[in-house]
């Protein structure tokens, strides 16, 4: 069956979701697109192609149709949010999310900020609605884990979570430790290739893999977590020399994401680590280890940022809407 998505955003994740959808062919339909600057609408399917050439040269579409319009008028199934983060108010995507599930339509996003804020509130109005609020590239890039806690991993006790959350760091240590770049090249570096946030201050402080260890615990122990309770200390004071001490050790250092929830602990912090830990792998790899009671330790691992990796987690999504509710 065919569904009908509207995309809200055309940045790096935006633009991957679009190129995918026109390269396989996935019964997927594009009826509303929307940039900060313009939209268009075509109940029958826009035409991709031309909507990517249009916004190579600034904006996607009429100038006269806004987000709004796309999201109150469009004819589609599923909502694809997915503008740029804003971590403090989770403005203007957590507003487009309500109107698009009173409107009767399923939530698709990689908006962090929304989910990080406002999970429970948009669960409780589509559960209301009888629609989904599916968030699978909010964290983790391409690897699967919320179909993992979801579905694979259903009626086990989570006790324990722990990983590495941010690519970009990740990708920082990686060059520092490697080819002894200084920290403010292998950032310039991380910047060009499109890991970094539009802010990377995000990345470096730990704010970023906050963000993504408090959508994880509202998603496991639905907690009531918030940044504000998460302990975090990022790796923007970290120099050559700190990690020339820990290669003399053998060991290496990583920023590494932890939730222990019967001692109340979410923290985000750099840890010295020896070099063959599980956790320790080279750019912008992600990895979540999960501890259980049924199915012991699972940790994943995968590409955590990029366009077509975290395009990979968005088209997961709607077709997982598609096949397991009535699109119309
Ligand atoms: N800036 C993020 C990272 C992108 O580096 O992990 C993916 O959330």
């Amino acid at each position: 069956m065919t569904v009908k998505v509207a995309v809200l955003g055309l940045g790096s994740v935006g633009k991957g979701v679009l190129e995918m959808i026109a390269r396989k062919d996935l019964d997927i339909i594009v009826t509303g697109v929307a940039d900060s600057k313009s939209g268009l609408i075509d109940p029958s399917g826009l035409d991709i192609d031309a909507v990517l050439t249009a916004k190579k040269t600034g904006r996607c579409g009429d100038t006269s149709i806004s987000a709004n319009e796309v999201v109150s008028r469009a004819d589609y199934d599923v909502l694809v949010e997915v503008t740029p983060t804003d971590a403090g108010s989770g403005e203007p995507a957590h507003s487009y999310m309500k109107m698009a599930i009173e409107r009767g339509k399923h939530i698709v996003t990689s908006n962090k900020g929304p989910i990080s804020l406002h999970l429970k509130e948009l669960k409780d109005l589509a559960n209301e609605k009888g629609v989904l609020v599916r968030y699978e590239a909010t964290v983790g890039g391409a690897i699967p884990i919320m179909h993992t806690l979801g579905n694979g991993l259903a009626g086990n006790k989570f006790v324990a979570l722990y990983g590495v959350l941010n690519g970009t760091c990740n990708y920082i240590l990686t060059r520092m430790a490697a080819e002894g770049l200084t920290y403010d090249q292998a950032l310039a570096e991380a910047r060009e290739l499109g890991y970094a946030e539009a802010d990377p201050t995000y990345d470096v402080k730990g704010i970023d893999a906050a963000i993504k260890l408090v959508i994880l615990a509202n998603t496991i122990w639905n907690n009531g977590a918030s940044l504000d309770r998460v302990d975090i200390t990022g790796i923007d004071r970290l120099t050559n020399d700190a990690l020339r001490l820990a290669e003399e050790k053998d060991c290496t250092i990583r920023l590494i994401a932890e939730a222990f929830p019967e001692r109340g602990v979410l923290r985000v912090s750099p840890r010295i680590i020896r070099k063959d830990h599980p956790l320790v792998f080279e750019g912008t790899l992600n990895a979540i280890t999960l501890e259980t009671d049924m199915a012991g330790e699972i940790t994943l691992i995968g590409k955590g940022a990029g366009s077509i990796e975290t395009a990979s987690a968005i088209i997961g999504d709607i077709l997982f809407i598609s096949s397991h509710v009535r699109c119309n």
